[in-house]
């Protein structure tokens, strides 16, 4: 069944947020390539297509309702650039809580119309922001305990090196 014209114009908004984390994840790794940290930058590029990958199962549940998927203005412009490890994942991970919000306004929305055909999708969505917040207050934590500590930082980005890439489709 077609989503309502507010209901649509909501998931497209839904979809612009999802193309600009993408966007803010691009920056932060470009300013950890800047700061001679290669594996926070991957970590960050990995993320960056997760992004898409999210904006991607938003587009194909409007185009299978019969609504029309709109991207609208997408910036990066609100990432202030810093070097600084610790700043990035905070950054990265404020951005987190506002996607998190958004999806539950959205789910808020969907239940008021009574859009139970959006459950399955927001609730997968609802799950993967626990987890994507857990994961990056996780890396601030460890940053914190890392402090001055050079070789502790380069062990870390090592290991943050190692996520494997998986594209950007579903
Ligand atoms: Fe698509 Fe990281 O939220």
């Amino acid at each position: 069944m077609k989503l309502n014209d507010d209901l649509e114009a909501k998931f497209n908004a839904q979809i612009t947020l999802e193309f600009e984390a993408s966007l803010v994840y691009r920056q932060l790794a470009i300013e950890m390539d800047l700061a001679d940290l290669p594996g926070m930058a991957t970590w960050l590029r990995r993320q960056a297509d997760e992004e898409i990958v999210h904006a991607n199962k938003f587009i194909d549940h409007l185009d299978a309702r019969g609504n029309h998927p709109k991207i609208g203005d997408v910036s990066a412009g609100e990432v202030a650039p810093s070097q600084d490890p610790k700043q990035t994942f905070k950054t990265a991970l404020h951005h987190e809580q506002r996607v998190s919000e958004s999806i539950r306004e959205l789910y808020r929305a969907c239940s008021e119309a009574g859009d139970i055909d959006s459950n399955q999708l927001l609730n997968w969505f609802m799950s993967e922001q626990i987890e994507e917040e857990a994961t990056v207050d996780e890396i601030v934590g460890r940053l914190e305990m890392t402090g001055d500590d050079g070789p502790g930082l380069l062990r870390l980005d090592a290991e943050l090196g190692k996520r494997p890439q998986s594209g950007t489709e579903n």
